[in-house]
């Protein structure tokens, strides 16, 4: 079915390494995605968003580009992502592309050039800044760990790199860096495309270049031009195309920016990733803590960005995976029986997707796919983890918990290749995989999924078509209900005097629906065969009135 509005519409996010093999080398390629088109359908999403397949020597797996007009060869070449686009848009189906342009890898020529010489015409296209005193330039922290600056020997100036050391910051308050970012733009919007999605778009403002009591963040998030430029971009690029869809993945932002980047008024993008609802489980803000989730501080959050973003006319993207976090069912569910999983991977999709923005659903979720619970440092290839590991283990921990930790808060646990059927290697690879396939894959795996009525993927096709029926889950208000309960999720939608109701027991134990919620109406979902004033563990139901 095609739909009216764009605003309607749920994303499929591909992270194409581990998505589908067709020539055995162990890495998913465009191919693969293109053989995996009907089930795509089949699940019933309008776009699917693939991170980026321009050539890159994969330090961060291709988040560090090298040239941002060729694509991979390990993915395939260009008369394949020509093909890719042709066949998608015959199903049906529209192509957003990641685009990181916050950085490029230090093999684009544009640094090379830029590292040559102080009087290179590319030199401004990056941040470089002199040390003081053999120290580095400002105190503030990579990402990825580490001092955010690194020093060149060639010119002895510090570059920027707020993530790895091959992924150097450019420079946007250069004209010349910012028209060529645009020329790019157009050309993959020429060669097809329907939408972007733009990597960590809200530090490309770098302010001033000062020392932190903190780790920096504050000096270029929402930085003080980035509505001026993603105004800009839009203006020279997507901006006039109907229904172009974009969405900016925003780090350690607020609602007021986020209305900003989205209000149709200003000018600037289609939607917004925040992550504050991911965060619910830092200790004291920091990232490698193992810890138990806040439930209670997981629907505050998700109701304060709710009600903000829908009273500022913005729009959300929702999502509880993508290839940063970790398994949502392992995460806010539980993966431990295989009841729980199934049960719990429902209740999860539910209580999402009745929320108001944008669905996003990441290759692996809509069956149910676990963290991986690998054992020994060797097993995990993210560059994120492997810096963890060396930080921690100089910081005194014991291997035992750093990979307790890992097993949490990995990357690689959403990494790891698709589980299509109980087959060697999960029918991902003839070869040997770039990373190893979940142990779990003869159980949880597509074919098995499709064969089962009962599945998840059910649930999430139910909850598609849903949503392209029922105008009120895309445009209706939202007010929260039960905020202080301690194991039920609860809200309602409501459009033109229709009420939409989601229950959702976020527990392993049955709990009474509080008597002031009415639970009149037409079940549109319901993950157990059962309805009544009690919830039973895990179980989401949605009701219209
Ligand atoms: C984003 C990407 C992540 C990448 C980082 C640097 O957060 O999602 O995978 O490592 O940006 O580009």
């Amino acid at each position: 079915m095609a739909i009216s509005d764009w605003k309607k519409s749920v994303v499929y996010q591909i992270y194409p390494k581990s998505f589908n093999d067709t020539t055995g080398n162990g890495h998913g390629d465009i191919n693969g995605i293109i053989e995996k088109l009907d089930y795509l359908k089949m699940l019933g999403i309008d776009y699917i968003w693939l991170t980026p397949i321009y050539l890159s020597p994969m330090n961060d797996n291709g988040y560090d580009i090298s040239d941002y007009y060729e694509i991979n060869p390990d993915f395939g070449t260009k008369e394949d992502f020509k093909r890719l686009l042709d066949e998608a848009h015959a199903h049906g189906i529209k192509v957003m592309s990641d685009i990181v342009i916050n950085h490029t890898s230090t093999s684009h020529q544009w640094f090379v050039e830029s590292r040559s010489s102080k009087d290179s015409p590319y030199r401004d296209y990056y941040i470089w800044k002199d040390g003081k005193e053999g120290t580095p330039p400002t105190n503030w922290e990579s990402k990825f760990g580490g001092n955010a600056w690194q020093l060149d020997e060639e010119t002895n100036q510090y570059y920027l790199r707020l993530f790895d050391v091959t992924q150097a910051d450019l420079n946007w308050e250069n004209a010349s860096l910012r028209k060529e970012i645009y020329d790019m733009i157009n050309y993959w919007i020429d060669f097809g495309m329907d939408g972007f999605r733009f990597d960590v778009i809200n530090l490309i403002s770098k302010g001033e270049f000062k020392d932190s009591d903190k780790i920096g963040k504050e000096f270029y998030t929402d930085g003080p031009k980035v509505h001026e430029y993603l105004h800009e971009l839009n203006r020279n690029t997507f901006g006039d195309i109907e229904g172009f869809m974009t969405v900016g993945e925003m780090s350690s932002t607020t609602i007021d920016h986020c209305i900003k980047y989205t209000n149709p008024e200003r000018q600037e993008l289609s939607s917004v990733f925040n992550f504050h609802h991911l965060k619910v489980d830092y200790k004291n803000g920091e990232k490698w803590t193992k810890m138990p989730y806040n439930f209670i501080e997981l629907k505050q959050i998700l109701f304060k960005w709710q009600l903000g973003i829908h009273q500022g006319n913005g729009w959300n993207a929702i999502f509880w995976c993508n290839h940063d976090q970790p398994r949502v069912v392992s995460r806010f569910g539980d993966d431990s029986t295989e009841e729980n999983r199934v049960k719990s991977a429902k209740m999860l999709a539910i209580s999402l997707h009745f929320l108001q923005g944008t669905p996003y659903i990441y290759q692996g979720e809509e069956i149910g796919m676990t963290n991986l619970y690998f054992d020994d440092i060797k097993q995990y290839r993210d560059v994120e983890s492997i810096n963890a590991y060396k930080i921690m283990s100089e910081n005194g921990f014991t291997n035992k918990e750093i990979l307790d930790i890992l097993q949490d808060k990995s990357r690689d646990n959403s990494r790891s290749p698709v589980q299509w059927d109980e087959s060697e290697n999960a029918g991902f690879t003839s070869g040997t995989p770039w990373i190893e396939v979940a142990s779990n894959y003869p159980t949880i795996n597509v074919k098995s999924a499709l064969e089962n009525k009962d599945s998840i993927f059910y649930t999430y096709q139910k909850l598609i078509e849903l949503r392209h029926n029922l105008d009120i889950i895309t445009y209706g208000s939202i007010k929260p209900l039960l905020e202080t309960h301690e194991q039920l999720f609860a809200y309602e939608r409501e459009l033109d005097g229709k009420v939409l109701t989601m229950l959702a027991n976020y527990s392993d134990q049955p709990v009474a629906i509080p008597e002031d919620i009415d639970t009149t109406g037409e079940v549109l979902i319901n993950n157990s065969e059962v309805f009544t004033r009690e919830l039973e563990p895990f179980q989401a139901v949605a009701i219209l009135r």
